[in-house]
């Protein structure tokens, strides 16, 4: 099977590409917007058409949430006309679209882990830009897979800030009343492989959402403290407000997410989230990534 990987250079795409040569049954070919901009319906259409792969695996996004409120044009363009796009070619041309989405399609009033078919309700332009996406995605039968608190050994993420933290700083404050998930972009990657082969060719046979992060809850303070502790880092992490540490952007007070449904459908075993902390950290403090 032939896979056509978008946003390759993104902390998913990365590990994805880390991954592809375990898989020799499989044909990757990686992009990013240097070589497919995926908003450019004149490249995209094309370049669907030359290569001809059984699946689109969409890992790239627009992914800056907070500049997301002043740049919302963008992030619609990003994250809704051009997975529209992609899905549609794909259903025209029999490719299947796996596109990943967001926790932050919900408003975390929920109390209880968020099922596939909650009520959403996003709370930010990135979410209502990721939502209207997933919409598109889903009426062209692909598969939707929503995930939280990405992060990896590479680019940007909440991990590498607190690393970088942890040496600055003898102390610092992080918000302890939003409660989620931190999924590690490795394990996402698996998965997404794991849901591939299962579902083959007949790429539209599985079409729907399903939630994905690793187990275990905890709040971003939690998640802070261990990174510490792990790190052997002295810094003193405090716990402060979300009002005490105002975004742009608005985030779910509560966004766990229920995930029955991958777990049965495709046999995915997921590790708790401290587990795949260590492994990430384990790669991070060996290469020196920080
Ligand atoms: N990060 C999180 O905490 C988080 C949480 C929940 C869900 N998600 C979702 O998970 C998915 C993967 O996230 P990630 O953290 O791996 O994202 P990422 O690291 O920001 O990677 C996204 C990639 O897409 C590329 N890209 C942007 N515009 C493009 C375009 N027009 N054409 C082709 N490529 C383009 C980016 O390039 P540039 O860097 O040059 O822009 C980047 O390489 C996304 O759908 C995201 O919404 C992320």
């Amino acid at each position: 099977m032939k896979i056509l990987v978008t946003g390759g250079n993104g902390q998913l795409g990365t590990e994805l590409r880390n991954l592809a040569g375990l898989y020799p049954e499989l044909e990757f070919i990686f992009t990013d917007i240097q070589e497919l901009d995926i908003t450019n319906q004149d490249q995209v259409e094309p370049y669907l058409k030359d290569i001809k792969p059984n699946w689109i695996l969409n890992c790239a996004a627009y992914t800056a949430v907070d500049k997301a409120e002043l740049e919302r044009a963008i992030a619609m363009k990003v994250n809704c006309d051009a997975p529209t796009l992609l899905a549609t070619l794909g259903r025209e041309l029999g490719i299947g679209m796996m596109h990943v989405s967001t926790d932050y399609v919900f408003d975390g009033t929920n109390h209880l882990p968020y099922k596939e078919f909650d009520q959403v309700n996003p709370q930010s332009a990135y979410g209502e830009s990721k939502l209207k996406g997933e919409v598109e995605v889903l009426r062209n039968r692909g598969i939707v897979i929503r995930t939280s608190w990405l992060y990896s050994a590479y680019g940007n993420n909440f991990v590498k800030t607190m690393l970088r933290l942890g040496k600055e700083k003898e102390s610092i404050g992080v918000i302890f009343d939003q409660i989620g998930t931190p999924t590690w972009a490795h394990d996402l990657a698996k998965a997404m492989i794991s849901m591939v082969i299962k579902i083959g060719i007949k790429t539209d046979s599985y079409s729907g959402i399903y939630h994905f992060s690793n187990e275990g809850v905890c709040s971003w303070y939690d998640f802070s403290r261990k990174i510490m502790q792990l790190s052997g880092s002295p810094c003193q992490v405090n716990p402060i407000e979300t009002a005490d540490y105002p975004l742009p952007a608005p985030r779910p007070a509560y966004s766990v997410l229920n995930k029955k449904k991958i777990k049965e459908t495709f046999k995915i075993e997921i590790p708790h989230w401290e587990q795949s902390l260590i492994k990430c950290l384990n790669l991070l403090l060996k290469d020196k990534k920080i």
